[in-house]
Parts: C-alpha cells; structure tokens; sequence
C-alpha cells in the first residue's frame, strides 16, 4: 500500500489504543519503514520542519524532520516515545538525570528503516546526522502538547519548563555542543 499521513494515523491510532500499544506501534512502525525510500518519496514536501498529524489523549503522531546545523534541546516527553526514520539519519544524544545533574549515557542514531523507542522517564537531544536533514515518524502515547514537561540546561542539567520560546533559545549548533 502507498504510504500516506491519513493511513499512517489511522494505523498509529488503532496500534496505540489496543492494550499493547508499545509493542502494536514498535511493530506498525517497521512494518511501514520495511521499505524508508517508498515512504520518502510518499511523503508531500513540507514547509515546516516539525508537522503534528494528529493528537488525542492517547496518542500524538508527528512527522518531524531535524536539520544537521542545530541540535535540539535536551528535553523529556513524559510518556513513551517511538521513533521510525525514513530519511537521513537522526542523532539521538540520550541522558539521565542523577541528582539534578544530566548524565551523558549514550548516543543512538537511527537510519532509516529502524525504530527506536524512549520510555517516559528518558531525555534526548536530537538532531540530524551525516550533514544532512533526518526525517521520520514520531508516535508519543499521549498528548505531547497538553502535558507539562521539561527542558535541560545543557550545562548545569536545571529544568525548564518546555515552551516554545525556552525551546527555541536553547537549540545548539553542533560545534559548540558540550562536552558530555
Ligand atoms: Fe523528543
């Protein structure tokens, strides 16, 4: 089947509703990605970087392209979160939080056809690999928008609250990045 927005939220609805849901969008996730270049090319060219599909109370769906130059913010989403790239390669700088200090514990890039998934408790900083822009598929279990989460200072590891405006001031070029 072409891959389509309207499918692929009418699968990711139903995948996240069942009792399952992790394993159900896991599995839905690589079964659209088996082939990343059909939905590369299915996908509609988008002005935005960051485009949300569709969020109700238990599901948010995005399509979400990162550029190379910035890496965004270390953030939280307080529900699971699972990632399915079907372009470029997304750079996922993964940490922990240990007595309000935020630990470097891994990095993790995705290529295209894999998924990866971040439970509630995880923090990320995300940003496109190999000089190029990363795209793909963002399924969080719940609504991302309507939940209060937090922002990390990339130094001191403080919370912030995630606004858009906090969001945006602390994007990072590559090359001035901390040293984790
Ligand atoms: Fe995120």
């Amino acid at each position: 089947m072409v891959f389509s927005h309207e499918s692929f939220v009418e699968a990711a609805r139903a995948a996240a509703a069942g009792p399952k849901a992790t394993q159900a969008v896991r599995s839905l996730l690589k079964q659209v990605l088996a082939d990343p270049k059909a939905v590369a090319s299915a996908v509609p060219s988008q002005a935005e970087d960051e485009i949300l599909l569709f969020e109700d109370e238990t599901v948010s769906i995005w399509n979400c392209r990162f550029q190379p130059d910035v890496v965004m913010p270390p953030h939280e989403h307080k529900m699971d979160a699972h990632i399915g790239v079907f372009r470029g390669a997304e750079k996922n700088i993964l940490f922990r939080r240990e007595d309000g200090v935020l630990r470097h514990v891994a990095t993790k890039t995705v290529h295209p056809g894999e998924v990866f998934s971040i439970g509630p408790d995880g923090v990320h900083a995300v940003t496109g690999d190999g000089g190029k822009p990363s795209q793909a598929l963002h399924v969080y279990l719940g609504p991302l928008t309507r939940v209060r989460r937090g922002l990390f200072d990339w130094v001191t590891g403080a919370e912030i609250d995630f606004t858009m405006e906090n969001f945006d001031r602390m994007k990072m070029p590559p090359d001035r990045l901390p040293v984790f």
